[in-house]
């Protein structure tokens, strides 16, 4: 798995084999479906380009999606039942559909109506394939027209300046390898103006490590988690908080990270902060996000567990097929 996280800047210079009928699209919103792995490609594009976009994460289109807008299905296997079944509610409302994936169902029922489809290379963990699904979408987005030339090279530059940390991120002298020590046997708590960052450190860590990992968006976290740390006691010895900073968090919350830590201080067993690397912001972002891939290799090589090793999802699939 090491080698794949570390080619997360090559698997964003790929480009994917586009199958089905372009067409342009000249709304607005979009809506972007996807579950785990796959779903984070939608986090990522709200948070980046912050236009009307609609991360749908569960079985339905929200009630208000008409027919003129665009619904993008995000699945690296093309199998995943609640990204199939908005695809269903998309094609009832006569919804056009963009789809992302390496093959299975998806790309079948897709063709079959005639819609593209955007593939990524098989033979990957959805997860680990974040870099080409990524890629895949943000293409999507230039050959549909949504992002114009200039914005799709601010990712492009990005993608490629990104490879310049790779020596400084990887290797167990790196402070990667030191954040994962941090929290090795701790409860950590993930904190971050930017959802599709957070959530990828947390969920990255639960699949990967096999970690309990708890994440709150700033300022959110301010009017609610930080209250919830008297109980139960153990917390004091074990919640180890991480701030993901970036240069372009709003300044209020640049500050309110900084009281919180120090409010924090002695309710917990540490605290570190990652600041993030790079000239602009999709950049830092997916600086933090390969930063916290690599924590989670790391903590998955200290916890002696197997980063592939998914058993509770597998069985959870196993047990809603019968
Ligand atoms: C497994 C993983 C999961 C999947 C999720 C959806 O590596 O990351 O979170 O991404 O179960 O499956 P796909 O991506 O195939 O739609």
């Amino acid at each position: 798995m090491i080698e794949n996280i570390l080619s997360f800047p090559k698997q964003l210079k790929f480009f994917p084999e586009v199958k089905g009928k372009f067409f342009e699209y000249k709304g607005d919103r979009i809506f972007i479906a996807g579950m785990g792995g796959s779903g984070a490609v939608g986090d990522f594009l709200l948070d980046w380009l912050k236009r009307d976009i609609v991360v749908v994460k569960g079985y339905n289109l929200p009630s208000f999606a008409r027919s003129e807008d665009l619904v993008i299905l995000v699945s690296y296997s093309g199998n995943t039942e609640e990204t199939l079944s908005v695809f269903e509610d998309a094609l009832k409302l006569g919804c056009r559909c963009v789809s992302i994936t390496s093959g299975g169902k998806l790309e079948t029922l897709s063709l079959n109506r005639d819609f593209p489809v955007f593939k990524v290379p098989t033979g990957y963990h959805p997860r680990e394939a974040y870099g080409y699904l990524l890629k895949a979408g943000v293409y999507a987005l230039k050959v549909l027209g949504y992002i114009d030339r200039d914005t799709y090279n601010v990712f492009v530059e990005a993608s490629e300046a990104i490879n310049r940390y790779k020596d400084s991120l990887q290797g167990e002298d790196s402070p990667t390898y030191e954040i994962a020590a941090k929290i090795y046997r701790r409860l950590p708590i993930i904190y971050s103006q930017y959802i599709s960052v957070g959530v990828r450190w947390k969920n990255q860590i639960n699949e990967n490590a096999n970690n309990f990992a708890h994440f709150s968006i700033f300022p959110e976290q301010n009017h609610n988690d930080i209250e919830g740390f008297d109980f139960p006691e153990f917390i004091k010895d074990k919640a180890y908080l991480i701030f993901l900073k970036t240069d372009y968090d709003h300044p209020r919350v640049k500050r309110r990270m900084e009281i919180v830590k120090d409010i924090l201080k002695d309710d917990v067993v540490g605290i570190s902060e990652v600041n993030a690397e790079g000239n602009s912001e999709v950049e830092q972002m997916l600086y933090l996000i390969w930063f916290g891939d690599l924590v989670s290799y790391w903590l998955a090589i200290q916890n002696s567990t197997d980063p592939y090793r998914i058993d509770r999802i597998r069985t959870l699939k196993r047990k809603l097929q019968l």
